[in-house]
């Protein structure tokens, strides 16, 4: 049972539906809604009704009876509940293809994930800046993170690179690394969380869509 204090374990399915929460609510600000139903979300989001008050109940009592959610005050809690009620320092390390991409989104900083040093080995691009972003040598990283409290280590550094610098920034207080690299990064009995990203899955889920309703309207045309 939790104790008080205790923070309560919430599931990766949930974790995962935050962000679409957080996406749909603001949208919903934007047009100046004041109130949102669990029904009126279920067609916004397509989760269920009782699979939406479910999943905020993990954090809390948040809706009424009758009334549904007030958005501003849902919007707040979700941000709250993704730590984006604070900012977060982050730095990247490799100003290559991908990194130079990440640097020039400036979607990042209106969440309040700031790039505020970047980091590689190639000579031609240590010293310069990507708006107004300055590269360093990567052998000054972990000084800078220590002296900088940086929170993120954004990683698009070619695979066989990748486990040197997480060795690296083991030694360091941050505390989470954002893998685009497709090198597996075991880092257990530290407090350092790793969240991967790869295209690619998303690029073959796609693929799998467009299949399946291929699949299907060939057997339609079968059937006719
Ligand atoms: P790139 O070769 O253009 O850039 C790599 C950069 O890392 C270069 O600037 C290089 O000088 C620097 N670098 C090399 N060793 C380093 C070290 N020890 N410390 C600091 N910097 C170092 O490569 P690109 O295309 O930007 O890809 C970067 C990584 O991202 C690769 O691992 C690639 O596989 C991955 N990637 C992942 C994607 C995803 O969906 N997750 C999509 C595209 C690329």
């Amino acid at each position: 049972m939790e104790q008080p204090g205790e923070i309560k374990k919430v599931s990766m399915a949930v974790i995962k539906r935050l962000p679409k929460y957080y996406k749909c609510l603001g949208e919903l600000l934007r047009k100046n809604a004041e109130r949102v139903s669990s029904q009126e979300l279920s067609k916004l989001l397509g989760f269920t009704a009782s699979q939406i008050r479910q999943d905020l109940n993990n954090f809390g009592e948040f809706g009424q009876q009758g009334y549904g959610y007030n958005v501003s005050q849902l919007y707040k809690e979700v941000s709250k509940i993704l730590g984006l009620n604070t900012s977060h320092k982050m730095i990247l390390i490799g100003a290559g293809n991908l990194g130079q991409a990440l640097a020039n989104y400036t979607g990042f900083t209106t969440h309040g994930f700031n790039i505020i040093a970047i980091f590689d080995t190639n000579a031609s691009l240590v010293g310069r800046k990507i708006k107004d972003i300055p590269i360093y040598h990567v052998e000054d990283m972990e000084y800078f993170i220590n002296k900088n409290d940086v929170d993120i280590a954004v990683l698009t550094v070619p695979r066989d690179e990748t486990e040197k610098i997480v060795k690296a920034l083991m030694k360091t207080g941050v505390r989470g690394i954002w893998n685009f690299t497709p090198a597996e990064i075991n880092i257990n009995n530290t407090n350092i969380v790793v969240e991967n990203v790869h295209l690619i899955d998303s690029l073959l889920t796609l693929s799998y869509h467009i299949n399946e309703s291929w699949l299907q309207e060939r057997l339609l045309k079968q059937k006719r």
